[in-house]
C-alpha cells in the first residue's frame, strides 16, 4: 500500500494488517475489497451528493487505484456494483424497451397565481376536511428517469419514454456519481426503505458541465447542444457508456416507490428517506401548509433562479399525504395532487437593427442579432444569438424584422420567431455570411453541406484564447494550471499571443513573477508543466493545432500514417484520404489549415519546441479497401480491439451497414445491423473468420 492510505481509512488499514498475516485466504481478500468499496462509496457520497469531501482528489484516486489493483488480481471478485464499474462498459447498438412498474405521468401546469390558487381550492374541496401539507420542489429542467434497486443494488435504469414504456439505459446510469450502485443494508434500514424499491428523479446537466462540454465540442468542430436539457436527454441515450462517463450528469431524486406504490405515507418523508439512503435530493425543497406560503416560495425561488448552478423552469407542488393523494386521484395523464407552476418564458418583442458576425474562441463564426434594446426579466437585452445560417433560414429573419426574443437561465438570449403584423412590418435586408473573417480578414472556410463557417487563421485574435486553452488542455498537451484565468492574464500582459509563445515563457520568468497571483512556486510548476508537454507524442501536437474536424482519433491516425508533421503538411487531399477516417470533408479542412500562411509561420515557430516526428506504423494490406461493421458482443475481443485489428490490417470499420459494407462481424446478441446485413446480402462472419482475414 502506498503511503497516505493509513490516515484515510483506519478500518481498511486494519484489514490490510490482518490480510498480511493471512495472505492467501480468499475471504481476507474479499474483506479487503469490501472495506475499500465501502470507503470509496462513502467518499463518493460525500463528494458528489453532499458536496462535502473529506479527502483530497489524489487521496481518493489512491483508494480507487488500490481497489483496481486488487480487482485486477482477483477478477472473479469484480461485481457490477463495485465503484470501479462506473466507467466503461461496451458500446451498445440500441436500448431495450422496458415497461414501467407504474406509469410515469406528467403534470398539469399553472402559469399564474390565479391558476395556482384555483388548483389549491380544488385540492381542498376534493380532500374534504383533511389538513393539507404541500411539498414544494424545484422543477429541474432535465429528463425523468426510473431506477430499480433489488437487494439494495442498482438493477436497472429506465428513461420515461412514453410514460408506460421507456428504454433501459442502465449502463449509462451506472456512470453517474450521484446514483448509488449499492446501498448498505444498515443504511437502508436507517432510511426505512426495504431492499427492493424504485427511485424516480430528474437527470440534469449542471450549467458549468454544459458549458464545458459545448466548448469542447465546438473546439472539435462538432455540433453544440442548444440547452442543458437537450444535453442531458441526449447524453443519457448515448450508446457508448465511456462518453457518458466523461460528461457530467446528476440525478436529483424526487419519488420513492415500493411495490409500484409511492412510499411511505408522506412525500416529505420519502424525500428524507431518499436523502438518508444516499441519493441527491434538492436541498431547497420546502413544506408549506397554505397557498400563500407556496406563492412566497415560488417568488423566492425565482429570485434565486439566475444564480443556481443548474436550470429550473418552475416549481412542482405535491400534496404530501399519500392518503390524500389517493383521494384526489388522476385526470387523464396527470395526478390531481400535484401541479407544475411554470415560470414565464422570459421573452419580449423587439426590432433587429443589424445582423453581425461574432468569431468565437474556436474560430466559429456565429451570426448575432443586434437588437433595439428591450427589457426582459430584469435585464436589458440588446443582442441575441442566431446560432448559424440554418437557424436564420428556419426563422426566415431579415434585418429590419421584429422578433420575439427569449432569455433562459444562464444562456445567451435567442431569437424565437419573427413577429409580423400591422405594428411590426417585415424587414427586407437579407444577411450573408462574410467571405473574410471580420476580426482578422483571413479567409472563411465552409464545407458544402455543413452548417458552420470558420475563420481559418489559427492566430485570429478572437480565436487565440480558445486555441491556447485547447492546446494546453488535459487530453492535448496536458499543461496543468494553464486555464482560463491564467491565459487571460498572460494575454493581457502581452506574454502570450499564440501557442508557440507558451514555450517562450521560460525566458520571461521575471515578467511572470511580476504578475498578480504568480509566485515563485506557481511559476516553477507552470514552467515544469510546459517543459513536460514537450515530450508528448506527435498525435498530441497535431490535435493541439486545433484543425477543424480533427479529433483525437484522426490525429492519431494521421501521426501513424505519415510519421511526421512535415509529411502531413505536404500531403495532398488524396493522400490524406488514404488515412482511415479521413474523408473529403476532413481532408479539405486539413489542407485549408496548412495552406494558410499564418498557420505555416506558427508551425515553423513550434518546430523548435515540440515533437514533430512520430513513429510511422505500417499497416497491413490484407484488408485494404475492405469495410467492416461490428455488431453484438465478441467473445475474445473488445470492440476497440477488434476495430484496431481490422484497421491495422488496412481495413475500415464503420457504424452502419450499407451495400458498400464488405463484412458484418456478428458476436453474441447481435442487433438490427445483422438483419440489415441479411436484407442487403452483405457477408456475415464470426470472430474467428475476422481474425483469419486480418492475418491474411
Ligand atoms: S414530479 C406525476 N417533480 O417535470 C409526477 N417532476 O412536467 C411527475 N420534473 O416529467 C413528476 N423536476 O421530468 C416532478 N421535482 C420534480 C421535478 C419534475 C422536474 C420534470 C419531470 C416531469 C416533468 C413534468
Amino acid at each position: 500500500m502506498a503511503p497516505g492510505t493509513e490516515e484515510i481509512i483506519p478500518q481498511y488499514n486494519r484489514y490490510m494488517a490482518s490480510a498480511a498475516k493471512n495472505k492467501d485466504k480468499p475471504q481476507k481478500i474479499q474483506h479487503e475489497i469490501d472495506a475499500l468499496r465501502s470507503e470509496i462509496r462513502r467518499h463518493e457520497h460525500l463528494y458528489y451528493v453532499l458536496d462535502a469531501p473529506e479527502v483530497s482528489d489524489p487521496d481518493f484516486d489512491h483508494l480507487m487505484n488500490e481497489l483496481k489493483k486488487l480487482e485486477a488480481a482477483h477478477p472473479e471478485l469484480v461485481t457490477p456494483d463495485s465503484p470501479t464499474q462506473r466507467v466503461g462498459g461496451k458500446p451498445r447498438e440500441g436500448f431495450v424497451k422496458v415497461e414501467h412498474s407504474r406509469p410515469m405521468l406528467s403534470l398539469d401546469n399553472a402559469y399564474n397565481e390565479e391558476e395556482l390558487r384555483a388548483w389549491d381550492t380544488r385540492v381542498r374541496e376534493l380532500a374534504g376536511n383533511y389538513k393539507i401539507e404541500y411539498v414544494c420542489e424545484f422543477k429541474m429542467d432535465g429528463m425523468s428517469l426510473a431506477l430499480t434497486y433489488k437487494g439494495g443494488k442498482l438493477a436497472r435504469g429506465v428513461t420515461r419514454g412514453d410514460g408506460s414504456i421507456g428504454e433501459d439505459v442502465t449502463t449509462n446510469v451506472r456512470t453517474m456519481r450521484t446514483v448509488p450502485l449499492s446501498i448498505d443494508a444498515a443504511v437502508l434500514k436507517k432510511a426505512g426503505i426495504p431492499p427492493d424499491f424504485e427511485v424516480r428523479g430528474e437527470v440534469i446537466m449542471p450549467l458549468a458541465a454544459f458549458k464545458r462540454m459545448n466548448d469542447d465540442r465546438a473546439a472539435q468542430g462538432l455540433a453544440t447542444f442548444a440547452n442543458p436539457r437537450n444535453a442531458a436527454a441526449g447524453t443519457i441515450r448515448v450508446l457508448e457508456p465511456n462518453i457518458v462517463a466523461q460528461r457530467h450528469l446528476d440525478l436529483y431524486a424526487y419519488f420513492l416507490l415500493v411495490d409500484g406504490k409511492y412510499f411511505p405515507d408522506k412525500h416529505a418523508d420519502a424525500l428524507k428517506a431518499l436523502h438518508t439512503a444516499g441519493f441527491k435530493v434538492n436541498s431547497h425543497n420546502t413544506v408549506a401548509t397554505t397557498i400563500e406560503q407556496v406563492w412566497a416560495f415560488i417568488n423566492k425561488a425565482e429570485q434565486m433562479r439566475e444564480k443556481l448552478p443548474y436550470e429550473i423552469d418552475g416549481i412542482v407542488i405535491k400534496v404530501s399525504s399519500m392518503r390524500t393523494q389517493e383521494r384526489l386521484g388522476f385526470t387523464g395523464k396527470a395526478p390531481r395532487w400535484a401541479i407544475a407552476y411554470k415560470y414565464q418564458a422570459r421573452s419580449g418583442i423587439t426590432k433587429v437593427e443589424d445582423i453581425q458576425v461574432q468569431v468565437g474562441r474556436t474560430g466559429k463564426l456565429t451570426p448575432v442579432a443586434w437588437l433595439k434594446p428591450v427589457f426582459i426579466g430584469g435585464t436589458t437585452v440588446s443582442r441575441a444569438t442566431l446560432h448559424n445560417m440554418d437557424e436564420i433560414g428556419r426563422l426566415g429573419v431579415k434585418i429590419g424584422d421584429w422578433v420575439m426574443v427569449e432569455r433562459g437561465g444562464d444562456v445567451i438570449p435567442k431569437v424565437v420567431k419573427v413577429v409580423e403584423d400591422k405594428e411590426h412590418p417585415r424587414g427586407n435586408k437579407r444577411f450573408h455570411m462574410p467571405e473574410k473573417c471580420p476580426e482578422c480578414n483571413s479567409r472563411v472556410h465552409h464545407t458544402e453541406g455543413e452548417v458552420d463557417y470558420w475563420c481559418v487563421n489559427v492566430n485570429c485574435p478572437a480565436r487565440l484564447q480558445g486555441s491556447i486553452l485547447h492546446f494546453a488542455s488535459r487530453s492535448v498537451m496536458n499543461i496543468e494550471g494553464m486555464g482560463d484565468a491564467l491565459v487571460n492574464q498572460l494575454h493581457e500582459a502581452g506574454l502570450l499571443k499564440d501557442i508557440a509563445d507558451i514555450y517562450t515563457l521560460k525566458d520571461k520568468r521575471e515578467k511572470l513573477l511580476a504578475l498578480e497571483r504568480l509566485g515563485e512556486k506557481s511559476v516553477d510548476n507552470l514552467l515544469a508543466e510546459i517543459e513536460n508537454s514537450r515530450k508528448l507524442p506527435l498525435e498530441r501536437v497535431i490535435l493541439g493545432l486545433g484543425i477543424s474536424q480533427v479529433g483525437t482519433r484522426t490525429a492519431e491516425l494521421l501521426a501513424e500514417h505519415f510519421g511526421s508533421l512535415d509529411d502531413v503538411m505536404k500531403a495532398s487531399a488524396e493522400e490524406l484520404q488514404e488515412v482511415n477516417d479521413v474523408g473529403p470533408s476532413v481532408s479539405e479542412s486539413i489542407r485549408e489549415f496548412f495552406d494558410e500562411p499564418r498557420n505555416q509561420q506558427l508551425i515553423e515557430r513550434l518546430r523548435k519546441y515540440v515533437t514533430f516526428k512520430g513513429v510511422k506504423k505500417v499497416r497491413g494490406t490484407s484488408l485494404a479497401g475492405k469495410t467492416f461493421v461490428l455488431t453484438g458482443t465478441l467473445a475474445t475481443y473488445s470492440r476497440d480491439a477488434a476495430k484496431k485489428m481490422i484497421e491495422d490490417a488496412g481495413g475500415k470499420v464503420v457504424g452502419s451497414v450499407s451495400k458498400k459494407t464488405d463484412y458484418v462481424v456478428a458476436g453474441d446478441d447481435p442487433g438490427s445491423k445483422l438483419d440489415k446485413a441479411r436484407e442487403l446480402g452483405v457477408k456475415v462472419i464470426g470472430e474467428d473468420e475476422m481474425v483469419q482475414l486480418a492475418q491474411g
